[in-house]
């Protein structure tokens, strides 16, 4: 299966967060491709922990650099947050119910990471604009 890939259309000029979204994408590449390449339930299941715990610090990040600079925009950023953080936890449960099939990489190709791409994009780009005005 295709990496996916970080690329300028999500830079969104802030070293920290853009570092971060980077690591994010990182992390998401790395549990599909411990189920591309059959690593076993046991590190597949290490990837998807390092996958959450990495969602988990970002996000709480990027609400704190939020609050820090009086962005009005939090509570929104938060929900959709939190919708991300679901959408993980219930793949994690699939994938604790049934195992790591395809169906999982493709989760998370075609629906965590065109979520991400598509918040970071609108919601963390407007950000942006807002802490560089
Ligand atoms: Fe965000």
């Amino acid at each position: 299966m295709k990496k996916i890939e970080w690329d300028k259309s999500l830079a969104t000029g802030i070293k920290s967060i853009d570092y971060e979204h980077k690591m994010l994408i990182e992390r998401l590449n790395a549990v599909i491709e411990s189920i591309d390449k059959n690593q076993g339930e046991g590190t597949i299941a290490k990837t998807l922990d390092f996958m959450l715990d990495y969602t988990n610090f970002h996000f709480s990040n990027e609400e704190k650099f939020i609050s820090s600079h009086g962005y009005p925009g939090l509570e929104y950023q938060q929900q959709q947050h939190r919708e991300f953080k679901d959408s993980l936890n219930k793949i994690i449960l699939d994938f604790q119910q049934d195992g790591a099939g395809k169906d999982i990489a493709l989760q998370i190709k075609d629906f965590l990471f065109i979520w991400l791409k598509k918040h970071i994009m609108e919601v963390d780009h407007e950000l942006a604009q807002y802490v560089k005005e």
